[in-house]
C-alpha cells in the first residue's frame, strides 16, 4: 500500500484584489478595486491548493492577519487542505493590488506587521514535516526560517524551494544554503536570472551534478527547462496561449512535487508539471478547481 506523505506549504498569505483592464493604468491616474472580489492568495496557498486537487495531503503553515480570518472560510469551503497550522496574527495581512490586462500585469505589495515570534512560530511548526515546500518570502523574518528549516539538522525527507517573485529580496548567502539544500529549486526565466546572477552558472552545474540537486526554470508560452545531471533539457509547454496567466507557476510546482516525491524520475515529474499548468492555463484561473483526471488530459 502506498504511504500517503503530508505536504507542508510554508509562505506569505495576502489578499488579492486583481482587477481585470483593458489597458495598464496612466501615470497620474487612480485604479479603483473592488473589494468584495478579494481572496486570499500567495503562492504557499496556490501549491497546497493545487497538491491537494491532484489527490496529495497538503498541509498549509503561514501567518493571517485577524481581520481577514473571514476570507479563510470562504476559502476553505469546499477544499481538503489542513489549514490547522495557520498563525494568526494582530491586524491585517499582505495586500496584493494587481492591474491585469491580457498581456500585462502591474502589481502594488503591501506588508503587513509581524509579530517578532513569528519566525521561531514557524520553524516549530514546520520542523518535522517530511515534505517541506518553502514559498515566498517578502518578510524577512519568513526568508530567515526558510533558511534555518532548510538548513537544520534533521533533513526533511523532501525539500522544495519555490521562491516566486520574492527571490529577488533573498541575498546571496541565503540562496546559496537554500539552493543547496532543496532537492528541487523551481524558478522562471527572470527569477532565474537573478540566482545566477548570485550564484553563477558554475556554481549552480556543481549543485547539480555533484550534490543530485534539480533546478528547473519555467518560461511562460515556451514551457520549461530542467537541470538534472550534466545538461539542461528543454520542454515544450502543453498548452500554447498568449497572455499572463497568474498561478500557472504555483501549479507547476504542485504536479512537479507531487510526482518527483513519488519517485517518479525527474522528466516525469517535469512532464507532469507542465500538464497541471497547461490545465490551470486553459482553465484562466489562479486557483482552478481542477482534478488529477483534467491533468492526466494534457500528459
Ligand atoms: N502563455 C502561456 N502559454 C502556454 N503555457 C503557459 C503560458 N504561461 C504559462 N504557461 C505554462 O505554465 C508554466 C509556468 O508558467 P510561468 O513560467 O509563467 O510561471 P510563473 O512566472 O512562475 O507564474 P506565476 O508565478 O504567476 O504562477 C510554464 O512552464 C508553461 O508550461
Ligand atoms: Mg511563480
Amino acid at each position: 500500500m502506498e504511504m500517503r506523505l503530508t505536504f507542508t506549504c510554508v509562505g506569505e498569505i495576502m489578499v488579492e484584489h486583481i482587477q481585470r483592464l483593458r489597458q495598464l493604468p496612466k501615470p497620474n491616474s487612480t485604479v479603483v478595486f473592488d473589494q468584495n472580489r478579494s481572496t486570499l492568495g500567495g503562492a504557499a496557498i496556490n501549491v497546497a491548493w493545487y497538491l491537494s486537487r491532484l489527490g496529495a495531503n497538503a498541509r498549509l503553515i503561514a501567518p493571517l492577519g485577524s481581520c481577514d480570518t473571514p476570507l479563510l472560510r470562504r476559502l476553505v469551503r469546499g477544499e481538503n487542505i489542513d489549514f490547522s497550522g495557520i498563525i494568526i496574527t494582530p491586524g491585517c495581512s499582505d495586500r496584493l493590488f494587481t492591474a491585469l490586462t491580457r498581456h500585462q500585469h502591474l502589481s502594488v505589495y503591501a506588508l503587513a506587521m509581524q509579530p517578532k515570534t513569528l519566525g521561531d512560530e514557524l520553524v516549530e511548526r514546520c520542523k518535522s514535516a517530511s515534505v517541506l515546500l518553502l514559498n515566498g518570502s517578502r518578510h524577512e523574518a519568513l526568508r530567515q526560517a526558510n533558511t534555518a528549516l532548510a538548513t537544520r539538522p534533521t533533513n526533511s525527507r523532501w525539500l522544495f524551494f519555490n521562491p516566486s517573485y520574492a527571490v529577488f529580496a533573498y541575498t546571496r548567502t541565503e540562496l546559496r544554503k537554500i539552493i543547496t539544500a532543496a532537492h528541487v529549486t523551481i524558478l522562471n526565466r527572470s527569477e532565474f536570472g537573478y540566482v545566477r546572477s548570485l550564484l553563477g552558472a558554475k556554481e549552480i552545474a556543481k549543485l547539480s551534478l555533484a550534490r543530485g540537486r534539480v533546478i528547473v526554470v519555467t518560461k511562460g508560452p515556451d514551457g520549461a527547462e530542467i537541470l538534472a545531471g550534466e545538461k539542461w533539457k528543454p520542454a515544450r509547454s502543453r498548452i500554447s496561449r498568449i497572455g499572463v496567466f497568474l498561478g500557472a507557476g504555483d501549479a507547476f510546482v504542485a504536479g512537479f512535487a507531487y510526482q518527483f516525491v513519488r519517485g517518479n524520475e525527474p522528466d516525469e515529474a517535469l512532464h507532469y508539471g507542465l500538464a497541471t499548468a497547461a490545465a490551470v492555463v486553459r482553465s484562466r484561473s489562479i486557483r482552478a478547481r481542477l482534478t488529477e483526471a483534467a491533468v492526466r488530459r494534457w500528459m
